[in-house]
């Protein structure tokens, strides 16, 4: 059976690591407040000359280095951000020509911290379309420079990042085997940037009322993000006719610790089948899983044939997951 499969996957992190104990300096927060309710130690920011474009860039340079693929043997690349070079065009544009990836056409998916996932099932379906197709899946994200850093209820929880995945079509039974995305727009002010867009263009009020950052109803957001994921993981599971007992390892977003701990305990997953990396990046939104995942590999935590589960949940409300045969 052929199947859309990863062949390789890359990530980037800025160098510059900001602690709780730096956050303790600029707002009213402490370690033990924000270790206990979510997980966090410390994350990584982009300098300043550091764009979206360029963390991508990185990501994708090793992906196609391990993958040993030229750049100009891409035909698509999608690029999963909220938080963009520019409005338009897309960061997927901007990484096409730094890359050279003449050959490809280039767009991005705004769907949050569900935009890897979403990314990889759309690649799937150009490659189940013809597999003589290469696409390179990128994640991006300056959430630094969205993030109001005079706001403790959000500023201690994201970080800067990316990750690429290059896939190809594949008949040795390994690759993607279901999907299950989801979307729900009623709840789009739960999480969201309400200046900049043609709703609020941006202008003097908009910056002094500070509506170029994120803003989040984190209560609720916490209670949907847990009831939404543990749903994606039963359906894909469904989809794939596996059990919880088939899959070797589970990559959820990695968004808050005690969100992953509610999920992992309402499905009875043992702690080791569940990847988490947040103490080291906070959440990157949509780059959480492509760098969770090759961060995985590096140190042989997942291997050929392994049964993995995909599954994230971000703003508009977006969520889904996806299972593979690694
Ligand atoms: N340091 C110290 N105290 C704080 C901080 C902080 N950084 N932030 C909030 N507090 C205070 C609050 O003011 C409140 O004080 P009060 O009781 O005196 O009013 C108290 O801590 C508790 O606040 P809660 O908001 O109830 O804390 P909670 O345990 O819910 O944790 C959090 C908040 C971490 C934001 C949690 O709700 C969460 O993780 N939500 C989900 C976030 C998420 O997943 N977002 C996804 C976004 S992804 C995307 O698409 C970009």
């Amino acid at each position: 059976m052929n199947r859309a499969k990863i062949i390789s996957i890359g990530h980037y992190t800025p160098k510059k690591i900001l602690t709780n104990t730096d956050l303790e300096k600029m707002v009213d927060t402490n370690d033990e407040w924000i270790t206990q309710r979510t997980g966090i130690k410390e994350r990584h920011i982009a300098r300043i000359d550091e764009m979206p474009s360029d963390m991508g860039y990185e990501a994708a340079k090793e992906a196609l280095e391990k993958a040993n693929i030229n750049p100009e043997d891409i035909d698509i690349i999608l690029c999963g951000t909220v938080s963009g070079d520019y409005i338009t065009p897309a960061t997927a544009c901007l990484i096409q020509a730094k890359l050279g990836a003449k050959n490809a056409f280039a767009f991005d998916i705004s769907a949050a911290c569900s935009g890897f996932i979403y990314g990889l099932s759309i690649a799937e379906k150009f490659i189940l379309a013809d597999n003589t197709k290469t696409v390179l899946v990128v994640a991006t994200e300056k959430i630094s420079n969205i993030t109001n850093w005079e706001d403790r209820a959000t500023c201690v929880l994201f970080g800067d990042g990316a990750g690429a995945a290059i896939l190809k079509s594949s008949n040795d039974n390994s690759g993607i085997v279901a999907s299950y995305l989801k979307t729900d727009g009623d709840l789009y002010d739960y999480i969201m940037l309400p200046g900049g867009g043609s709703k609020n263009p941006a202008s003097l009020e908009t910056v002094k009322n500070k509506q170029h950052y994120l803003t989040m109803k984190g209560n609720e957001v916490f209670k949907y993000a847990v009831t939404k994921m543990i749903e994606s993981v039963e359906k894909v599971l469904v989809h794939s006719n596996w059990t919880k007992d088939d899959v070797n390892m589970i990559f959820p977003h990695q968004a808050n610790i005690r969100i992953i701990d509610s999920i992992r305990k309402k499905i009875n997953f043992d702690k080791d089948r569940v990847f988490i990396n947040i103490n080291k990046y906070g959440n990157t939104s949509a780059a959480t899983i492509p760098i969770a995942v090759s961060e995985a590999l590096q140190s042989n935590k997942i291997k050929a044939g392994d049964k993995i589960v995909l599954v994230s949940f971000g703003s508009g409300f977006t969520w889904g997951a996806l299972s593979l045969i690694w």
